[in-house]
């Protein structure tokens, strides 16, 4: 199995990537989870994952509390989508987990330090202000990344939070540059894949179908947070953004894109957090990440159903 670091701002879409992972010990093995401020504040975030963490009865995963807000800007977060917790739509219990006392940002460079060089891959789901702070305070840990699968941008479907951006890239767009411009192998999911993974109504009775808690919990998520894209993109069912990060990881053949040169706006108040993506290689700035456009769903979410029946 691969190593792999998950950075995440649970969201019920990240809860479906962190049961994901949780489930496939075969294909990925969790060093630990760091939370980031997003989609909630992250008092909300850390506490979800580890809801999340024992719903998946692994109550011995190594959950992190990292950063609180952006670089350099004030957060924006998103409970119009993703309701107040964050993780809204089933009933949730406290959890009785702890949370480890290091900081999230320490957690990731003790990490890339201690294991083998070259053998710690990153998944983040999130703001990328965790990895950027890492990668600032220890520039050493960047060649030892393996790789770094994120969801975040988009090109073809542009925004979702402005006509311009994605979220993860938009809440912290200093930190998605120096990511970007780190060197470390790049994947990114952005909305021009996860648009194409909607939680159409056959797929989400599948989860519930399950019978499990898991399945149910699972449903009623779908459920809750479709209610809002639904409305906004006319679709039958929403897009499951973030567990495509560990589908790839477990499954790569389920994904096409092209490796391409990605630069993040920074700048511009208009198109601040934009992915500007050369898709037709029209500079010749060279490739820095393989950007994903195309999703086998089935495969996809047969895979994710088939995964979360075993917990
Ligand atoms: C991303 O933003 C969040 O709302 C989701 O969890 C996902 O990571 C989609 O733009
Ligand atoms: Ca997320």
């Amino acid at each position: 199995p691969r190593k792999i670091i998950i950075d995440t701002d649970p969201g019920q879409d990240d809860a479906f990537a962190i049961l994901l992972a949780l489930a496939s010990p075969e294909d990925v093995e969790v060093l630990g989870i760091t939370a980031v401020a997003g989609n909630v504040p992250l008092h909300y975030t850390e506490k979800n994952t580890r809801i999340i963490c024992e719903l998946a009865k692994k109550p011995h995963v190594k959950v992190y509390a990292g950063c609180d807000g952006p670089l350099a800007r004030k957060l924006v977060t998103a409970e119009h989508v993703h309701g107040k917790t964050g993780l809204d739509g089933p009933a949730l219990p406290e959890p009785t987990m702890t949370l480890q006392a290091q900081h999230g940002v320490d957690f990731l460079i003790d990490t890339l330090r201690q294991e083998a060089s070259g053998t710690v891959t990153l998944c983040p789901l999130g703001p990328l202000t965790n990895i950027a702070t890492a990668f600032q305070r220890a520039p050493d840990i960047i060649a030892r990344v393996q790789q770094i699968v994120l969801m975040g941008g988009a090109y073809f479907e542009v925004g979702n939070i402005t006509p311009a951006a994605e979220f993860n890239i938009y809440v912290d767009p200093e930190a998605a540059d120096i990511v970007f411009k780190s060197g470390a192998p790049l994947v990114v999911m952005p909305l021009d894949v996860t648009h194409k993974a909607l939680t159409t109504r056959a797929r989400v009775e599948a989860f519930r179908g399950l019978g499990t808690e898991v399945g149910r919990m699972a449903a009623e998520w779908a459920d809750f947070f479709e209610r809002f894209d639904m409305e906004k993109y006319g679709s039958e069912g929403a897009p499951l953004h973030d567990p495509t990060v560990i589908a790839y990881l477990i499954n790569p053949g389920l994904f096409a894109g092209r490796h391409i040169n990605v630069e993040i706006e920074v700048q511009s108040d208009l198109t601040r957090g934009m992915t500007v993506a050369d898709w037709w290689r029209v500079t010749d700035r060279p490739a820095n990440a393989l950007f994903i456009k195309d999703i086998d769903a089935d495969g996809f979410f047969d895979l994710l159903t088939e995964r979360l029946a075993r917990l």
